[in-house]
């Protein structure tokens, strides 16, 4: 393959959004960030130098980094960050994927305005299993708050309390017409009639699960997280963050404008939200603009914002476009917890938490805390001790009644502690993510580094190993990097250990990671060259 070499200087910049300007962490002053595109094979060096006054690292989301851990990106778990004034050299070769990925900072809440596209198309000389689309366009869902989104959660952790909600969704980091001082930047998306468009969709929101909708059009589903779907007609999306779905969209409408539209799918009830609508327009040749017939865009009806039918059947549509070598036997069982939870109050403080706690998640009542000395992949390389124990556990300290309503206090408080879970190289891992209804009950987008899953099967109230086995898709489960574990509800899902490093799996609600909802395997070597990880790089930043 080729090899792309890129430049991205973090620096900030002003930006006017909603009549207000402030600075904002930017790549190379764009907001959303650069768009890079490559072929499957392809190798990408990309420097990131950090001009900017905060820890920087660069995340290449859903890529799945074959021996390459060193360039994933989450701080503190394969790499120390990059101080202000240092840089860093991601270098990673792409394998074996294709469709729609994309990067963005993984230190604190500066993903906000730090992400943009990955495109990767198929190898040279290969081609799409559908005609080649006339136009290819990402569009980048986002979320934007009104002040430094660092201060939102520095706030929210000095006191416990939850982060102030965003005041507005973007689309290609415009909020569009229906917000103020917006309308005259609202993204637009010029077609032609009668021609097939690839929108590559991508929630790069902090903390919502957006629904989207074109108004007049059918999209066809062809893609999810950059591996190919069983194609599906559809009039409405749902993607959590860090998903991406890649759609076909036929202009066969009379010519006219027409509103792309997201909105909040807000599944925790009564837990306040962003409850406003981004739109872009999709405009047909010649029909722009005021005064013209058909210049007022029309605007999709989208599902209610509690609509967890909608949301739920979207996701369980989405499969593999052909029968898939399902990896078995199993030899990890794994059931892990997912859900909120509540910390006591230090003594002499007022906390601002649900009756004076600090709120936390975690995953089997562990609530993540980063290492800040060393990188959790360097701690494991050069064998440093007591920076994380091999203790996860492989199931939740008691069993109770996850969704129930009244869940014992005493499963509240989750203990905070660096785990991780030990996993033999090319073993056969199923992980059954059970949400629970501590605090509240919500929808999880979990991700996990390193690796693609297939999602065996999602599923509402506790899961039950005698009957739920039985709701496994065993022909064609997709292949994805992010799955949405339903409210109150499970999911399935299963891979095989074959990268070894250190592997950060987490909610992809930005406020979850922050408050704990996470944990990381340690992917030990094979004993082929193939099975080893490579060795770090020598610019790898210092703590
Ligand atoms: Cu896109 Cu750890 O994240």
């Amino acid at each position: 393959g080729e090899v792309h070499q890129h430049e991205f200087i973090v620096q900030e910049k002003s930006v006017k959004r909603l009549c207000k300007a402030h600075n904002i962490v930017t790549v190379n002053g764009m907001f959303p960030g650069p768009t890079l595109e490559v072929n499957d094979g392809d190798t990408l060096v990309v420097r990131v130098v950090n001009r900017v006054r905060y820890n920087v690292t660069i995340h290449w989301h859903g890529v799945r980094q074959m021996r390459t851990g060193w360039a994933d990106g989450p701080e503190f778990i394969t790499q120390c960050p990059i101080r202000p004034g240092g840089a860093y050299t991601y270098r990673f070769t792409i394998q074996g994927q294709v469709g729609t990925l994309w990067w963005h900072a993984h230190s604190s809440w500066l993903r906000a305005t730090v992400y943009g596209a990955l495109i990767i198309h198929p190898k040279k000389g290969s081609s799409y299993p559908f005609s080649l689309p006339k136009r290819e366009v990402p569009i980048l869902l986002g979320e934007w708050w009104d002040t430094n989104p660092i201060d939102v959660v520095n706030a929210a952790t000095r006191t416990g309390a939850a982060p102030n909600i965003s005041d507005a969704f973007t689309i290609n980091g415009q909020p569009g017409d229906l917000y103020k001082c917006s309308s005259k930047e609202t993204t637009v998306i010029p077609v032609t009639a009668g021609e097939t468009n690839l929108f590559r969709f991508i929630n790069s929101g902090l903390n919502t699960e957006l629904f989207v909708s074109i108004a007049g059009h059918t999209m066809t589903v062809v893609g999810a997280d950059a591996s190919y779907t069983k194609p599906f007609k559809t009039s409405v999306l749902m993607l959590g963050p860090g998903q991406t779905t890649d759609v076909l969209v036929n202009t066969d409408q009379p010519p006219a404008r027409y509103y792309i539209a997201a909105r909040a799918y807000s599944s925790a009830q009564g837990l306040p939200f962003d409850n406003t609508t981004t739109t872009a327009i999709v405009q047909y040749k010649n029909t722009c603009c005021s005064g013209q017939p058909g210049s007022q865009p029309i605007l999709p009806t989208l599902p209610a914002f509690n609509d967890t039918n909608s949301a739920t059947a979207f996701g369980a549509g989405i499969k593999s476009p052909a029968p898939v070598k399902i990896p078995s036997p199993v030899n990890e069982n794994l059931f892990f917890t997912i859900g909120l939870g509540l910390l006591e109050c230090p003594s002499g403080r007022r906390c601002g938490g649900p009756n004076n706690t600090i709120f936390a998640a975690s995953m089997n009542n562990f609530s993540f805390v980063l290492p800040s000395t060393v990188s959790l992949l360097q701690a494991h390389q050069l064998r440093v001790s007591n920076v994380f124990s091999a203790d996860f556990p492989a199931a939740p300290p008691v069993q109770f009644d996850y969704t129930g309503a009244n869940i014992s206090r005493a499963l509240w408080q989750p203990i905070k502690s660096t785990k991780v879970y030990k996993l033999k190289y090319g073993s056969v891992v199923q992980i059954v993510l059970q949400g629970t209804n501590i605090v509240a009950a919500e929808n999880h987008p979990i991700h996990l580094h390193g690796y693609d899953f297939y999602i065996m099967a999602t599923g509402f109230g506790n899961f039950n190993s005698a009957t739920d086995t039985a709701k496994f898709n065993l022909v064609d489960p997709p292949l994805r990097n992010t799955v949405g574990v339903p409210v109150n509800g499970w999911a399935v899902i299963r891979f095989v250990a074959d990268n070894p490093g250190v592997w950060l799996m987490h909610c992809h609600l930005d406020v979850h990671i922050t408050w704990g909802l996470a944990m990381a395997f340690l992917v030990e070597d094979g004993f082929g060259e193939l099975e080893t990880l490579e060795a770090p790089p020598p610019d790898l930043p210092e703590c």
